[in-house]
């Protein structure tokens, strides 16, 4: 049923309609939409814009039709404009006087904007949730591989002994960091623009600060034109599920890495991994480079997003019901990437023998080695090149710094002593680095406390 016919002296154009129509994607806010509803009768009621029995039908016939979808014995009807308009209709076939004053003060211009808030912030709430999963299998994994010395990396070339717990915990703090973002886009996103009306509010006494405290929002939006034509929320959210995306990527991206026979770090567990259709041998990391694949149509969303708002003048354009699926798909992504990866994690086996042999090699007590020399009164720069120089000749005689004989360090200064390879070993130099914020197990064992502290705080 088309709720505004009165101006018009043909029917819709049935392609138009189907053109039109955004039913197929936003009938995912029929909740939000019922919500929002019964806070604005509950509010006209109060106001005596509406008539108590009125109000009374509205409900229920509004708690009917949530019923009804969630049974699934209530479908949408594919004619629909969008979800305000089939929810408005199902209530008017129902409750005609009352469901045709449900409306009064109120614009689907005001109504879209806040049923996406509403819907956002529900999503937020169970983002969040699946970040604390995912930092609680990465603190766990962790505290099982406080000593799992491996090497650490920069320019992906072997540079200072760190452990697999130090590399984990940096994507769990990343993880936390994305906790953060979301909760922070949530200040400015949870507030009410219910009362702009189509764009410049209404003359009906509406109590609008009423209406936000009903639905629990923190506030409301205080010019009608920004509260109709505002996208910045669904920019932001998306920008946030786009980090969290990158996040996972550049993890995805290491998986990938660890699971090659040139690594060998990490072996994925059977259930999360596939093989391929020709070479029997094969077992592939297809969910980290799937996650790693998404992540780009998340980055995507952000910049249909902006791209679709810089250019639309004040106040509401048709423009922004596109808004929807950029935002929809941001967070679907999003929500299947999480739960899998997680698992993935939570499955793998950890090859410490082969981080360990990879960490014995590439000279990465090279830096502990230079130290020595410093700790020793030598002036940081000359060990430096005295330590580049004892490199060349161990890659040049097959040697590690290990396993140099003392006299061939001595060649170089009598300042090395037999206590260079207690110095250079790479117990000494993992459990050296106890600067906070460093590989020490120690240290390392503080920082998951903390970050476990903190994530309990959030599911509150
Ligand atoms: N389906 C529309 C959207 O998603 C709802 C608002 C329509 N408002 C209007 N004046 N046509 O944006």
């Amino acid at each position: 049923m088309v709720l505004w016919k009165g101006r018009f002296s043909k029917e819709l154009n049935h392609e138009v309609n189907a053109f039109n129509s955004s039913l197929s994607f936003d009938h995912r806010m029929y909740k939000q939409d019922i919500r929002g509803s019964l806070a604005h009768a509950k509010m006209l009621c109060k106001q005596s814009i509406i008539e108590e029995k009125d109000y009374e039908e509205i409900v229920e016939g509004l708690n009917a039709i949530l019923k009804e979808i969630e049974e699934g014995t209530l479908l949408f009807d594919p004619e629909a404009e969008d979800i305000h308009m089939f929810v408005e209709s199902e209530l008017t076939k129902r409750y005609p006087v009352a469901g045709k004053k449900l409306h009064t003060g109120r614009s689907r211009n005001d109504q879209v904007a806040l049923d996406l808030r509403l819907y956002a912030h529900d999503e937020i709430l169970e983002i969040k949730k699946m970040l604390v999963n995912l930092i609680h299998t990465l603190t766990d994994l962790a505290e099982h591989n406080l000593d799992t010395i491996m090497p650490g990396y920069t320019h992906l070339q072997r540079a200072q002994p760190i452990t697999f717990a130090h590399h984990l915990m940096a994507y769990a703090s990343m993880f936390l960091r994305d906790i953060d973002r979301l909760e922070d886009v949530d200040k400015r996103l949870y507030v009410s623009p219910l009362g702009s009306g189509a764009l410049a509010t209404t003359t009906y006494p509406l109590d609008r600060p009423f209406v936000a405290e009903e639905l629990g929002m923190y506030d409301i939006m205080y010019n009608s034109l920004d509260g109709v034509s505002d996208r910045d929320y669904a920019i932001e959210l998306s920008s946030a599920l786009a980090t969290i995306m990158m996040h996972l990527s550049r993890f995805s991206e290491e998986v990938i890495l660890w699971c090659s026979w040139e690594f060998k770090f990490i072996d994925l567990d059977d259930a999360y991994a596939t093989g391929s259709s020709i070479m029997p041998q094969k077992k592939n990391p297809d969910i980290a480079e799937l996650v790693r694949g998404k992540s780009a149509r998340v980055i995507g969303d952000v910049n249909t997003l902006l791209t679709m708002m810089k250019g639309l003048p004040l106040a509401y354009n048709k423009d922004m019901q596109e808004d929807k699926e950029a935002l929809f798909d941001a967070i679907d992504e999003v929500k299947l990437c999480l739960p899998v990866f997680t698992d993935m994690m939570a499955t793998i086996t950890v090859h410490k023998d082969k981080m360990r042999d990879a960490a014995a090699r590439g000279f990465i007590n090279a830096t502990d080695c230079a130290d020595y020399l410093t700790k020793k009164g030598m002036p940081f720069r000359d060990a430096y090149k005295i330590t580049g120089e004892l490199v060349r000749y161990c890659i040049e005689h097959g040697e590690t710094l290990e396993t140099l004989p003392l006299d061939v360090y001595t060649g170089y200064t009598d300042m090395f002593g037999e206590d260079v390879y207690q110095a250079i070993s790479l117990e000494t130099c993992l459990n050296n680095r106890a600067v906070v914020g460093g590989p020490s197990p120690k240290i390392e064992m503080e920082n998951i406390h903390r970050i476990n502290q903190k994530v309990s705080g959030y599911c509150d």
